[in-house]
């Protein structure tokens, strides 16, 4: 509402500017019009003293200093034609100043209101050197305090142009962006940015092992073992074809655990899975520590990185939304 009375009287300052700058453009113009005749009759007299010179001496001396008092005050008019167009274009020059500082208040109020920052770069959530010496810090500063940085100075930058996808939380702005398969441009920062918060929160300094409790049982279920897992998951990171991501994934419609792997930037969201456990198979979250060692690289994550208790608590919530079981409370 205020940003409408707003707009309207900006629009009413411009108008009566304008008027302004008409009226003082008129006066102007008729002043410079009497300005530029000025000098023909100033020529005529000239000329007419020049051509009078030959015969200044035949001219009474009345007629002489009556003469002179005409060009002088001739001289007087002139000056103070020169004077009023320099007042009036100084005029011209103060109302630009004062439309363009107007103009540039008006503009600078929309910008108040604008959110220019959208996402924060996220920290992982242990220090840059607890994983190490599986994952190095070096690592950790290039892959989060760069490549993650960029996703999210990207993101925001896209965001800016445009306040269609304002608001959004992470999960439903990497879902609207994917757009059913034909992503906007803010997808891939968008779901960058998401699956490296999830990455981060994948693993965790003494992490590794053998799953508990609800997850072991699911996945025992639904592969059979956990040694069938843990191949099918090495499998799927060794055979993953350019930069991707793998994925343990809860299935919605199946009711049951799964392991995908995904391309650049796309991850489970955009096909209504949940997902529970990542691995950045992109070559910068290895190869400062493992050259090109991927199957290195993803054994370590099976055996020391990889958090269960964060899988755990991810598949306790994934349970709220997907029966894996009988249900145990009778439906009314
Ligand atoms: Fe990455």
């Amino acid at each position: 509402m205020w940003e409408r009375v707003r707009f309207v009287f900006f629009i009413f300052y411009i108008i009566l500017k304008i008027l302004l700058l008409l009226f003082f453009e008129i006066f102007h113009f008729i002043s410079f019009s009497q300005l530029l005749n000025c000098p023909k009759r100033l020529t005529d007299n000239s000329d007419m003293s020049l051509f009078s010179s030959r015969s200044h001496c035949l001219l009474p001396s009345s007629q002489t200093s009556e003469k002179k008092e005409k060009d002088g005050r001739n001289l007087d008019r002139e000056q103070k034609r020169w004077i009023v167009v320099a007042v009036i274009l100084l005029v011209r020059v103060v109302i630009f100043c004062s439309l363009s500082s107007k103009r540039r208040m008006f503009q600078g109020s929309q910008g108040a209101s604008k959110v220019v920052a959208y996402y924060g770069l996220q920290t992982p959530p242990y220090k840059l050197d607890a994983l190490e010496p599986y994952m190095s810090k070096r690592t950790l500063e290039m892959h989060w305090g760069e490549h993650h940085r960029c996703y999210v100075e990207g993101l925001n930058k896209h965001l800016e142009k445009s306040a269609l996808l304002y608001g959004y939380t992470m999960d439903e702005l990497v879902k609207a962006t994917y757009n059913n398969g034909n992503p906007l441009p803010e997808f891939n920062n968008a779901a960058q940015v998401w699956n490296h918060d999830f990455f981060w929160e994948s693993m965790q300094p003494g992490g590794g092992d053998m799953p508990e409790l609800g997850v072991l049982k699911q996945i025992e279920k639904d592969f059979g073992s956990f040694t069938n897992f843990r191949e099918k998951f090495i499998e799927a990171a060794l055979t993953l074809f350019g930069s991707g991501w793998v994925w343990l994934v809860l299935k919605r419609e199946e009711r049951r655990l799964e392991v995908i792997k995904t391309s650049n930037a796309i991850n489970p969201l955009v096909w209504d899975d949940i997902p529970i456990v990542s691995l950045d198979m992109w070559e910068h979250a290895y190869y400062l520590d493992y050259k090109n060692d991927k199957a290195k690289y993803v054994n370590v994550f099976m055996n020391h990185l990889v958090s269960w208790n964060v899988a755990m608590s991810r598949m306790a919530r994934a349970e709220a939304f997907v029966n894996l079981g009988e249900p145990n409370i009778p439906i009314a």
